[in-house]
């Protein structure tokens, strides 16, 4: 099979090496890829993410078989409709995208189809917003409607900062169009779940739960990031709560995309919140998540790539997914200052390591001559595993602790307290 990997960060890094180990694979192009990425398997010709009608002529010109999209904004931007007709592309269509580039649609969508998320209703008007959250419980959480690149969810302790939220949203506008409608929403209480499935428009099937570990700092203190660091299993994701997930949140999504006519193929991700053993939809999306991807993929012993291609083309022939035993620790490295304002060219040792239960993932990495320079927040990304969470951890920041980290940081609590 011909495949051709759209994106750059950790999470490509890691689908690049689960894709590469597949004895169905013939050919594989990156574009753009990242420092992990040989030239030689990087795209060569002058394709443009924001002029799809390039890439759609490459991908006929390479006769690929199969598009895989990492991060959702191509998907945003229609890369599935736009390929369709040339070859199978692994992510939704843009209507079917709307689960994530739209709140307010998501939001519809589950009340609809009765699946459980948070209540909530929908301003444009920041004065009738203002009059509508002084008879609502706090805390309460402001969202963007639209893409905010993890920016656009705010949590408000009382209505002073509700306030300052809305203003900047709906009068301000700093997040620009995303945030001209804002959801609000009640606080829900519980612990985070990361819940993905591969989906061909008629089922889904789940991987194990993630967890995801979103604020900067340790304790859960600081401002969000896209993902500090991740780890599976989940202790308290047993096998009911997986079930009733399964059930309740991934299985009506799917039937109910359907009914709308727009049939969902693709990865969905659930965010979810956990309270005793309910599970509610924080948020979707519909793409891998980074950083839960890099410490999933070692663990599943499945081939992804034929997966990949039949949740494309509408026909998944398996049921489930198998994992391996034991435990996966995934540590974010990122550039000090993430993330708030931080340096785009951090000189980093050129290193690619691959020993044992060790993976040392690129994210914002870029390769200069014989050197790497950093190229984003998000830097490196560290995966562990072990028979157990403890073993996985121990591992993880054992190697960690010799690592060449200048320029960088990283949380030192990804796993605590739940071995
Ligand atoms: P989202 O992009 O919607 O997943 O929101 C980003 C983060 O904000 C989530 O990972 C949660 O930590 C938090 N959050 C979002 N919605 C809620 C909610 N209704 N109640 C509590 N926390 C929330
Ligand atoms: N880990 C959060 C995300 O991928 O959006």
């Amino acid at each position: 099979m011909r495949v051709l990997l759209i994106g750059a960060g950790a999470r490509e890094h890691a689908l690049f090496w689960k894709i590469s180990q597949s004895p169905e694979l013939s050919y594989l192009r990156v574009y753009p890829g990242n420092g992990a990425i040989e030239p030689e398997s990087i795209v060569q010709e002058p394709i443009d993410l924001g002029n799809l009608s390039t890439v759609r002529d490459y991908v006929q010109k390479d006769r690929i078989d199969l598009t895989i999209v990492g991060p959702e904004l191509p998907l945003a931007d229609g890369i599935t409709d736009i390929l369709a007709p040339f070859c199978a592309v692994f992510g939704p269509s843009q209507d079917a995208a709307r689960l994530e580039t739209s709140k307010l649609f998501a939001k519809n969508f589950m009340k609809k189809y009765c699946i459980p998320t948070a209540g909530s209703a929908p301003f444009t008007s920041y004065e009738t917003a203002c009059e509508y959250i002084k008879d609502r419980p706090l805390p309460i959480v402001i969202k963007a409607d639209g893409l905010a690149a993890g920016k656009g969810v705010w949590i408000a302790q009382n209505y002073e900062e509700a306030k300052i939220a809305l203003h900047s949203a709906l009068n301000e506008q700093i997040l620009g169009e995303a945030g001209r409608t804002v959801l609000i929403e009640d606080f829900l209480v519980g612990k985070e779940l990361s819940v993905f499935a591969l989906c061909d428009g008629e089922k889904a099937i789940p991987f194990l739960p993630v967890q995801d570990y979103k604020r900067v700092g340790e304790g859960d203190s600081g401002p969000n990031t896209g993902g500090m660091g991740a780890y599976l299993p989940v202790p308290f994701a047993d096998e009911s709560l997986r079930e009733e997930i399964h059930q309740k949140i991934l299985d009506p999504v799917i039937q109910g995309m359907r009914l709308e006519g727009t049939p969902f193929r693709g990865l969905l991700y659930a965010g979810l919140m956990i309270h005793e053993t309910q599970a509610h939809v924080l948020e979707f999306n519909v793409r891998f998540g980074d950083p839960e991807t890099q410490a999933l993929l070692p663990m599943l012993k499945n081939d992804l790539l034929p997966l990949l291609y039949q949740a494309a083309s509408g026909r998944l022939k398996s049921s489930s997914l198998e994992f391996h035993k034991g435990a996966c620790v995934n540590i974010v490295l990122a550039a000090k200052g993430y993330p708030g304002s931080f340096s785009n060219d951090i000189f980093l040792k050129k290193l690619d390591i691959t020993e044992g239960d060790i993976i040392l993932w690129h994210a914002g990495t870029r390769r200069e001559g014989d050197s790497l320079r950093s190229t984003g927040g998000r830097v490196w990304n560290l995966t562990a595993q072990g028979s157990d969470l403890q073993e996985a951890r121990t591992k993880a920041y054992r190697f960690l602790a010799g690592f060449p980290a200048e320029g960088l940081f990283y949380r030192r609590d990804i796993a605590e307290g739940y071995l």
